[in-house]
C-alpha cells in the first residue's frame, strides 16, 4: 500500500447497514473536526418519495431512473428548529420529514439498486466531495464515491440491536410502528442493499469495523475520534491531535 499523504486526514467515508447510528455518528464527528456532514441516505430518498408522489412504481426502472436523473434534490443547512441535521429540498419543497416515512423506507432499497439512479447520485456526491473537510456518510462512500477517502469505517452492529434503535427513533418523532414490523422492515432492506448487483453493501478491504452492538452513541463516537487521532499520528509530518481538540479545516464553506 502507498504511504499516507503528508496532511492530516480530510476525507471520511463511514458506510454500514441501516439503523447502525452511521448519522449520528457522522455528524457527531463532523462537529468534532469542523467538517461538512453529508448523508447520502437522503438522496436515495428523495428519488424514492419523488416517484411515490408521482404515482410512479418504484420498481419502474427507466420511470424511476429518468426521475432520478431529472429531479432537483438540495441539502442545506437545517432551516428549521425542530430537531433535524439539515434542510432536504425536492424540486423546491421541504421533505426532510416525509423521506423518512415508512412507504419511502419501504420502497427506497428497490429504487437505490438502479443503476442509473445510483449513476447520477454518485456524480452529485463526487462533486460535494471534491473540496474535503467533510465527513460523508451511505453504502458505497468507501467502495465508489470516495475509495481514496482518508479514512474509511464501517459501522456495523446486530439486526436486532438496529432495529430497536430505529424503533425508538421512530417513536419519538410520532410515527410509532411495531417493533416487529421495523425488524422485518430492516430485514428485508439488509438483503436487498447486501445482494444488489451494483454498489452493494459490503466495507471497503482498507475500512476499519466499528461494531457498536454494544456501545451507545457516546461511546462510539468517542471509539470513532480516537480512531481519526491515532490514523492523524500515523501520518507523517502530521502532529497527534490531543482527544477533543478539533482539526481546522483548510477551507472555509
Ligand atoms: O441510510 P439510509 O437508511 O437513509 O439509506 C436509505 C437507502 O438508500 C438504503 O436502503 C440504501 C440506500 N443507500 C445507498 O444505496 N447508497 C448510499 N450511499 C446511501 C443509501
Amino acid at each position: 500500500m502507498a504511504d499516507p499523504p503528508n496532511r492530516p486526514i480530510r476525507t471520511i467515508a463511514i458506510d454500514g447497514p441501516a439503523g447502525a447510528g452511521k448519522s449520528t455518528i457522522g455528524l457527531g464527528l463532523a462537529k468534532h473536526l469542523g467538517f461538512l456532514y453529508f448523508d447520502t441516505g437522503v438522496m436515495y430518498r428523495a428519488v424514492t418519495l419523488a416517484a411515490l408522489q408521482r404515482q410512479i412504481a418504484p420498481d419502474d426502472e427507466d420511470a424511476v431512473s429518468q426521475l432520478a436523473e431529472n429531479v432537483l434534490i438540495e441539502v442545506l443547512p437545517p432551516r428549521v428548529d425542530d430537531g433535524r441535521q439539515y434542510t432536504v429540498r425536492l424540486d423546491g419543497q421541504d421533505v426532510t420529514w416525509a423521506i423518512r416515512r415508512p412507504d419511502v423506507d419501504a420502497a427506497v432499497s428497490v429504487v437505490s439498486a438502479f443503476p442509473r439512479v445510483r449513476q447520477a447520485m454518485v456524480a452529485q456526491q463526487r462533486r460535494i466531495a471534491r473540496d474535503g473537510n467533510l465527513v460523508m456518510v451511505g453504502r458505497d462512500i468507501g467502495t465508489v464515491v470516495m475509495p481514496d477517502a482518508d479514512l474509511k469505517i464501517y459501522l456495523d452492529a446486530s439486526l436486532e440491536a438496529r432495529a430497536w434503535r430505529r424503533y425508538r427513533e421512530l417513536e419519538s418523532r410520532g410515527t410509532p410502528s411495531s417493533y416487529a414490523d421495523v425488524l422485518t422492515s430492516m430485514k428485508q432492506r439488509d438483503e436487498l442493499d447486501l445482494s444488489r448487483a451494483t454498489s452493494p453493501l459490503r466495507p471497503a478491504p482498507d475500512a476499519f469495523i466499528v461494531d457498536c452492538t454494544h456501545m451507545d452513541a457516546d461511546e462510539t463516537l468517542a471509539r470513532v475520534i480516537a480512531l481519526v487521532a491515532e490514523q492523524n499520528a500515523a501520518r507523517p509530518g502530521t502532529q497527534a491531535q490531543p482527544a477533543g481538540v478539533a482539526v481546522a479545516p483548510e477551507n472555509d464553506r
